[in-house]
């Protein structure tokens, strides 16, 4: 994935400065102004209060508050932020909003009866960080939520490499359920679709769609 200054996001000097540049620039790869499709498909499972971890512009947490449900997205660009709250504005919608860095989740107070991550987990290598992130879903999620999760699979034209599926249910082992697993299509911005067409394979799921239970 490029940046505004075409620099591979992995190699800028931090994620928040590769994020906040590809925001800079507009139409973020992955924006597309509506859910990724597995959320539209499962939206009468999510129940609120809702969070939006990684929310970006705010489009899925926009589409669920249109739906009536309490929803707070967090995202640690501030500019993303913004722009999600000028969204809201715009039709008229009410959601929270704040910019908040999800590696912090142990240290917040608010609890969520669901938890949607579209294309955030994927960034954390295996190890420490991405086991931070999990215990901060864990520490907002009320026993008994549900994770709702877009991820990269382990593929080659993954930014990053993705997720295997072994790894991605090892990271939830410890006082989760997998309650399933599903090779998922994930639709892209069209001007950047347009501007790099090769970018993902077209025949074949390069995502995986994950439900998982939080069970103490
Ligand atoms: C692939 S984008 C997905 C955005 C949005 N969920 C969507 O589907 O349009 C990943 C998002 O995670 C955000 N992000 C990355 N690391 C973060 C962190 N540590 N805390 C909060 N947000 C983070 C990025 O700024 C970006 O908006």
């Amino acid at each position: 994935m490029k940046t505004e200054s075409g620099t591979p996001i992995e190699n800028q000097p931090s994620a928040l400065a590769g994020f906040t540049d590809i925001y800079a620039a507009g139409n973020p790869p992955w924006d597309i102004d509506k859910p990724q499709p597995p959320f539209i498909a499962i939206a009468d499972q999510v129940i609120s209060p809702l969070l939006d971890s990684g929310c970006g512009k705010g489009t899925t947490s926009l589409f669920f508050a249109a739906k009536g449900y309490q929803v707070t997205g967090i995202d640690f660009v501030e500019l993303a932020i913004q722009q999600a709250r000028a969204r809201a504005t715009e039709r008229n919608l009410s959601v929270s909003f704040l910019v908040k860095d999800a590696m912090t989740l142990t240290e917040w107070d608010a609890q969520f009866a669901s938890v949607i991550d579209s294309g955030l987990f994927h960034i954390y290598p295996a190890g420490k960080e991405r086991q931070q992130y999990v215990q901060g879903l864990k520490h907002v999620l009320v026993p008994g939520g549900r994770l709702f999760l877009f991820s990269f699979r382990d593929h080659p034209s993954a930014p990053g490499g993705g997720v295997s599926n072994q790894e991605l249910r090892e990271a939830f082992a410890d006082g989760w359920e997998v309650e399933s697993v599903e090779l998922s299509d994930g639709e892209m911005n069209p001007v950047f679709a347009a501007e790099f067409p090769n970018a993902f394979p077209k025949d074949e799921p390069i995502m995986w769609f994950a439900i998982i239970r939080r069970t103490e």
